[in-house]
């Protein structure tokens, strides 16, 4: 049997990790069990009915919490216990959340999480997803942990990745040495391996975009648009659109087959509706560590962006190099 486990990737490839090794191993390890008990409670979400709704009392007399609750509550749970973590961030809190774990004061590190990505298709069985970046923190161990600490750009990441809830259960992450696909094997409970060191394409025919917003988009993505529909056997246009709505599944399904995912800014958002913190750098990261691009549209990296709040927007394309300095060449 060739089945290479998380847990033994994990300790197999530590000593490319940077800093104390033991620290993020253990980290790593505690993501890995709060995605595993997230995608449990993903499976159950269409029992909704039988269980109870969001906010109603179910038989067995507990709350029935919404996904994005149990998400984040679960990431804390798993974190506060190992101490590597003092502070984490989450699209779902407006402020940042010191853990208050025994040991978390001392943590070295940081996390932002969107503990629910693609939230609107819960309730109609679509691919959702978690996506989580992992920081250094600046402030001395042992202090309580500031905003800065986890107000940092993406060049500075030591670790992010997401999984994805779809026909399986999929953790994607890099460590900053290529990225890595484990698929959860739900026989044995565990995460094992299934791409080592994945390489996007660097062209594809797949552009994901909501297309519906196209009347408020930059001049630039509307020609880019035309261009993609145009019929050129040669240069094989037109291409294929392809959108979910759950940023993580659409990423995911481009990272494999090439493709380009775009969410620019409109006129009612004017920096997109993207995240920096929870959604752009994080998974700039994963793409650029695949070998494609990602940027702002205004020639800046994601990952050199510098964050000023946590909530803050951006404007993204990213995905195959090749077919993201093509909406690039349009928007001039
Ligand atoms: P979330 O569920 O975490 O709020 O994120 C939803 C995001 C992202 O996953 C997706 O790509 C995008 O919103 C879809 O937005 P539109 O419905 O505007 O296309
Ligand atoms: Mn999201
Ligand atoms: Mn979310």
């Amino acid at each position: 049997m060739n089945i290479t486990t998380l847990g033994q990737f994990i300790i197999e490839k530590q000593n490319d990790f940077p800093y104390a090794k033991g620290e993020l191993s253990r980290l790593l390890r505690d993501i890995g069990i709060a995605a595993k008990m997230i995608s449990r409670e993903v499976n159950k979400a269409g029992l909704t009915h039988i269980l109870g709704d969001h906010g109603s009392v179910n038989v067995q007399g507990e709350d029935v919490k919404k996904l994005d609750i149990i998400g984040n509550e679960t990431f804390i749970w798993a974190l506060s216990r190992g101490g590597e973590v003092c502070m984490m961030a989450s699209e779902e809190n407006d402020e940042v959340i010191p853990l208050e774990g025994e040991f978390s004061k001392n943590g070295n590190y940081v996390i932002c999480i969107d503990p629910l990505d693609g939230s609107s298709n819960i309730d109609v069985n679509v691919s959702i997803g978690t996506i989580f970046s992992i920081y250094r923190r600046i402030s001395p161990a042992g202090t309580n942990p500031t905003l800065a600490d986890a107000l940092q750009a993406g060049n500075q990441l030591v670790a992010a990745g997401y999984v994805v809830y779809g026909t399986s259960t999929m953790l994607v992450f890099s460590t900053g040495k290529g990225v890595n696909a484990f698929t959860l094997d739900p026989s044995i409970g565990e995460f094992c391996l299934s791409q080592s060191m994945v390489q996007t394409p660097k062209s594809g025919s797949i552009y994901s975009i909501n297309e519906g917003n196209a009347a408020e988009f930059p001049e630039g993505i509307k020609q880019y648009l035309s261009w993609a529909k145009e019929k050129n056997s040669e240069e094989k246009r037109p291409l294929t659109a392809r959108y979910i709505g759950s940023m993580v599944a659409d990423f995911h399904r481009n990272l494999l087959k090439g493709g380009v995912f775009i969410y620019p800014p409109t006129a009612k958002s004017p920096n997109g509706k993207l995240r920096l913190m929870f959604e752009g750098i994080p998974m700039a990261y994963i793409c650029e560590q695949a070998g494609g691009k990602a940027t702002n549209g205004k020639g800046q990296s994601i990952l050199d962006i510098e964050p000023e709040t946590l909530h803050q927007r951006v404007p993204v394309i990213m995905g195959s190099l090749n077919m993201v300095e093509k909406v690039e060449a349009f928007l001039g």
